[in-house]
């Protein structure tokens, strides 16, 4: 992808410093190393190629060259934003929405807890990390990876979701700087109102398989299934609970606050 115009693209946004790499291990350990050394907030990490690159739950996240958004932003939050700190994950999932809706008029959606779907597939997804001083919050590193051409999709056996590209769909190509720009700019415009329930609306309004009966992976091989029924303030998702497959009373709702979802083939 040729990035040689990045200044242009960032300029006017908040990124006071910017370092782009061809190839780089994973672009969340480059922020968290920069910012270590002091880098400001808004500094951004943004590569061709990811030999490294990582998901949620440690996963392998790979990121073919000229072929996807591999982007780092670090952040240090005021002590307001510390107070929500697991807001930023769907901040940066609505952000990423947001500017696929605008620049390539897609319809999205966010399967919870932040991958952003096209059609049902995963188009893009999130990692936030945190560096800390102690018990003292000290930034924020917010990656995001997104499946600009064919190329960046996984080959299905290596995935388990579903996954697609922004190329697979759309009929008039997207200009991986203009996405990027969009989406910077619409997660600086939200980090200020993310305490606003338009911000919890907007959420909502995307979440993923509603009313679906999902299974959510909780880790330490612990499951629970239920129907969606939406998100809480917290960005904890409600579930309905589903008859005699969990602990839960049958009908009752009951929330889940980390997991990775899937699809459970139960008659709604
Ligand atoms: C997931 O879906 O599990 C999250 C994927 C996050 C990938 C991005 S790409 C840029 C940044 N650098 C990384 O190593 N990971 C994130």
């Amino acid at each position: 992808m040729d990035w040689q115009n990045l200044s242009t693209i960032l300029a006017g946004l908040p990124v006071p410093q910017f370092r782009f790499y061809a190839s780089i291990g994973s672009t969340n350990d480059e922020a968290l190393h920069w910012a270590a050394e002091g880098a400001v907030d808004g500094c951004l990490v943004i590569a061709d190629t990811q030999t490294n690159g990582r998901g949620r739950l440690n996963r392998k996240w790979v990121t073919q060259p000229g072929a996807a958004l591999a982007f780092s932003l670090i952040l240090r939050p005021s002590p307001a934003e510390a107070e929500r700190l697991n807001r930023f994950p769907f901040l940066a999932a609505l952000a990423v929405c947001l500017a696929l809706e605008e620049t390539a008029g897609l319809e999205t959606s966010i399967k919870w807890p932040n991958d952003v779907l096209i059609q049902q597939r995963k188009a893009a997804g999130i990692l936030v990390e945190t560096g800390w001083s102690g018990d003292r919050l000290d930034c924020m590193v917010v990656g995001v990876g997104v499946n600009v051409t064919r190329d960046a999709v996984p080959e299905a056996e290596e995935v388990r979701f579903p996954a697609t590209s922004v190329e697979d769909n759309t009929s008039t190509p997207v200009k991986p700087g203009k996405l990027l720009r969009s989406i910077l700019q619409h997660l600086f415009d939200w980090r200020s109102r993310l305490a606003d329930p338009e911000f919890h609306q907007e959420l909502e309004k995307r979440l993923a398989f509603r009313k679906k009966w999902v299974r959510i992976e909780e880790g330490a091989g612990r499951t629970v299934t239920g129907q969606v029924v939406g998100l809480d303030p917290s960005g904890a998702l409600i579930l309905r609970a589903a008859p005699g497959k969990n602990d839960k009373g049958d009908g009752q709702l009951f929330t889940v606050t980390v997991g990775d979802l899937h699809l459970a083939l139960l008659d709604s």
